[in-house]
This record gives structure tokens, sequence and C-alpha cells, in this order.
């Protein structure tokens, strides 16, 4: 049983595939198991939205882990096209949220004035300003401009990772399922996938919702379903990420819209349902009056794997140090992908001594 691998992947949606890249742009020899196909998971039904003031307003550790990993991002993406040699559709102009009702718009206007005062541009303005900005839009009764955010095409990003990922030397095993993941004696990990058994110093669990099944002690994960849509945009031009109380919608460069998302807790069934489609449908049609002569191009469902306290896990897992887990990213695994790549190469290749590390450790 040979050791021709510094570290073994179990999973390859976008926190594997983030991890394989920076640990092989380390110099570390990558190979990454997939039971599906690469990016088949919670991946490939992700819209790509970058929030973090919005996804993360309400709890102090994701606002922390979410912003320093927006912060990340420029260079993120810069270097995945380099070392892929491919483009990223990437946008960071901003999220417009929308309040249609007076709590709502008495909340964004509050959580403006605090992003102002933490140092971030936050811009409450009325409803006929906001639709000026946004002639798609229904008028709302206000709406919160945060220019920071943005959005990205997961696809793209995914396939830039796989890429670089592979032109500094990782391998990708699809339909192979990764078992008996178990840490030996010598400090290093075996694992099965058919009937081969194979070592590494490190693996690294970044299964998503199955990450808990898969090794030992591995940390509770919840499977969230999201179902998202993706529209064929004739209305007029939208600039910005549109986020409503019961949708959001992400306008790609080509005319497409994602719409989104619903937030269910199904068990493991990722399929999409008639009544969610349906009250995303709904929701989009009372946000753009224009969204009926949309063309329906696709629906798409994935499960968010979710912690107790909304934090992912990226640690050793407890008493077995060769096992790391990265999972428990929930609505952010595109957002976190930056920060929890560089985090999972430092404690596969060194200390594991980021200060964000105590926010996602597994005991904490
Ligand atoms: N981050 C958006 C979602 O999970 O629906």
């Amino acid at each position: 049983m040979g050791q021709e691998w510094d570290a073994i992947i179990v999973g390859a949606g976008i926190v594997g595939l983030a991890a394989g890249r920076e640990l092989a742009r380390r110099g570390a020899r990558i190979l990454i198991v997939e039971q599906q196909t690469a990016t088949s998971g919670a991946t490939q039904a992700s819209a790509g939205i970058l929030a973090p003031h919005i996804e993360a307003s309400g709890d102090d550790a994701l606002h922390r882990l979410t912003t320093r990993s927006l912060g990340l991002y420029d260079a993120f993406v810069a270097g995945v096209e380099q070392d892929a040699g491919t483009t990223i559709e990437y946008g960071r102009r901003g999220t417009l949220e929308l309040a249609t009702t007076a709590g709502a718009a008495e909340r964004l206007a509050a959580l403006g004035g605090t992003l102002e005062r933490a140092g971030v541009s936050a811009q409450w303005m009325d409803g006929a300003e906001a639709a000026r900005l946004e002639p798609a839009i229904t008028t709302p009764l206000g709406a919160l401009f945060i220019g920071a955010h943005g959005y990205i095409r997961v696809a793209e990003l995914t396939a830039g990772l796989l890429a670089a990922a592979r032109a500094g030397g990782a391998e990708l095993l699809e339909h192979r399922k990764a078992e008996a993941i178990t840490p030996q004696d010598d400090g290093t990990v075996t694992l099965r996938i058919g009937r081969k058994t194979l070592r590494a110093p490190a693996v690294v669990i970044a299964a998503g919702s199955w990450s808990g099944l898969v090794g030992p002690a591995g940390p509770a994960v919840t499977p969230v379903r999201g179902q998202l849509l993706e529209l064929r945009w004739t209305g007029p031009a939208i600039t910005r990420v549109l986020w409503s109380e019961d949708c959001y919608i992400v306008p790609w460069s080509d005319g497409r819209l994602l719409v989104g998302a619903t937030v269910e807790e199904a068990g493991f069934d990722q399929w999409n349902t008639v009544a969610g489609v349906r009250a995303l449908l709904e929701a989009a049609c009372r946000l753009l009056p224009a969204a009926g002569s949309a063309t329906f191009m696709a629906a798409r469902a994935g499960l968010r794997p979710r912690s107790a306290d909304g934090v992912p896990f990226i640690g050793r897992a407890p008493g077995h140090p060769g096992i790391v887990y990265a999972t428990g990213h929930y609505r952010n695994g595109v957002l976190l992908a930056p920060l929890t790549a560089a985090l999972v190469a430092d404690l596969v290749l060194g200390d594991g001594a980021d200060p964000a590390l105590a926010l996602t450790a597994l005991a904490r």
C-alpha cells in the first residue's frame, strides 16, 4: 500500500475543489474522490451570491468569516483564471435589498446605519430612487444598496478550480465512494475505494451534507434543501443582485436570471417540487412585473449542509489529527471558498494557527 498522495479530499463540490486547488498550488500531491461527478451536489444549485452583510449580518462569527473571505475574492478569482487559463464571470456591482413592508423598511434602514458606522458603505434609499436604479422592479417602500456585494457564476468558477487543481498535478476520481476512512497508529489515514486501500498523511472530508456520515468523529450537519430557477430575461436590464423578502435574483451578463431559493428541511431529498418552483415563480413575478414573459430554462435543487450554529466546521477531527473536516457552509459555500481553501491548506501543510480556526473548530 503506497503513499502517493499528501492529502486525499473526499468531495468535489466548491469546498473540495477550492481546497484541492490551493493544496496543489502549494505543492501538495492531491487526489480528490467524488461519489458522483464534480460539482453535482449543493454546488450545482448555488446562486453564487457574495453578500456577507445580508447572509451573515445576524451572527458575529459568521460575519467575520464571510467578510474576510469576500476580501480575498478578487485575488482568488484572478488566480484561478490565471492557473486555469480561463475567464470567470464575476461581478461586484452590489446588492439592492428591497423592503415591501414597513417592518422590513425599518430593519433595512437600521442595518444600513449599523453598516455605515462599521465602515461598510451602505445606502438606504426611498422606493422611487430604487426603481430609478433598477427599472425592472416593482417599486418598493425603500431599498438598501450595499456596493461591496456581488456574485460569481459558480459553474465557471468550479470548472476553473478543477482545471487549476489539475494544472497543479491534482487528480480527480469520479463515481468512486470513499469508505472505511481510518486513522492509523503511525499518524496516516487509510481510505478504501472499491478493493483498493489508499493511504495519506491527511484526508480532508468536504462531502457537504454527507460529511458527518463519511469519516470518524464527524460533525453533525443537517441537509437544508434549496431550489433555484434559471430564466431567460428579456425585460429591462437588471444590473445588481436583487433581494426581496421572499426571493433573490442574480442577473448574468448573457441575460439569464437565477431566482432563489427555498429553505427546506426535507432530509436527503434533492428533487425540485411543484410547491418550491411555484413559490419562486410567484415571488419573481411580484418582484419583476415582466417576469411572466421570461423563458423558463431550468430548475435545480441542492442540499446545503447546516451546522447547529450556522458556522462552518473547518478543523481537525477531535482525536484524529490526520482527518480534516470542511463542511457546514450552509448558504455560504461559494462565498467562503477562498478562506476555507486557505484554512484547509494551513491545517494540512502547516501549523493551522490561523485565529479563524477557533471559530470553525469542530469542538467549539
Ligand atoms: N446563498 C444563497 C442560498 O443559499 O440560497
